[in-house]
């Protein structure tokens, strides 16, 4: 049998999101956001355990949350760190080298993603190794200079805009994770680590529903 754990970085400050608390926490239908993503991975059968990375001054409320909405697969809290890769970092260090064949990386701001992707992502990752969802941008794409010139015009067919979840092999997330971080190379994606490491990465059609929640705005619609 497979096994499968989801790391969900929750650490975030939520700079951007405005008001009191990280966008993570804020309550839709009533319920904090990250709940509703742990609630996501709850239901799904390929997924053993789940590991998340959260602020420490947020960890008591948090498990609070996961005992009155019977999270049982949440195994471990862990802190996060100053950027998401070190959040993510701390949660890959808590685990086993053989403990897992396939680990998902989750933003907790993603609560809407389908649970159809959730699995074609792990199925995918234990087949070919590593995969992300993504989707082609609609926009016409420029690169600008720091004065918000544009310097061109970018041919948005070889272009894509990446969600999560994104999905590994435990060896190759772990190994990846490794180098990167004893060579300080960061980056904003899990998939770029992987990539550095010289892995083929497979990329397959994301959700417009999967968006991550980063303004007001964005919870609102
Ligand atoms: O900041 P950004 O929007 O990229 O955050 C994506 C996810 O990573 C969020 O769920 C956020 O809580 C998490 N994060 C984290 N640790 C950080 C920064 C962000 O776990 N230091």
């Amino acid at each position: 049998m497979m096994k499968c754990a989801a790391i969900i970085p929750a650490a975030g400050i939520g700079t951007r999101f405005g008001g009191s608390m990280p966008k993570q926490f804020s309550e839709y239908e009533s319920i904090p956001i990250l709940i509703h993503t742990l609630k996501l991975f709850e239901r799904i059968p390929e997924v053993n355990s789940v590991i998340v990375a959260i602020t420490p001054s947020w960890e008591e409320y948090t498990n609070e949350m996961i005992v009155v909405h019977g999270l049982n697969k949440v195994k471990k809290i862990v802190a996060g760190g100053k950027e998401r890769q070190d959040s993510v970092s701390n949660a890959l260090n808590t685990l086993l080298p053989n403990e897992y064949d396939v680990i998902l990386i989750h933003d907790a701001v993603r609560p809407f993603v389908s649970p159809e992707l959730v699995r074609k992502i792990i199925r995918i990752a234990d087949e070919t190794g590593a995969v992300i969802p993504a989707l082609k941008p609609k926009e016409t794409i420029k690169q600008i200079d720091e004065k918000g010139m544009v310097i061109k015009t970018l041919d948005r067919t070889i272009l894509c805009a990446v969600q999560t979840p994104q999905g590994f092999k435990a060896d190759i997330i772990l190994s990846s994770y490794k180098k990167a971080m004893k060579n300080n190379f960061y980056a904003t994606d899990d998939a770029a680590l992987v990539e550095y490491s010289g892995f083929p990465v497979q990329v397959i059609d994301g959700e417009e529903t999967n968006i991550k929640i980063t303004t007001q705005f964005d919870i609102h619609f």
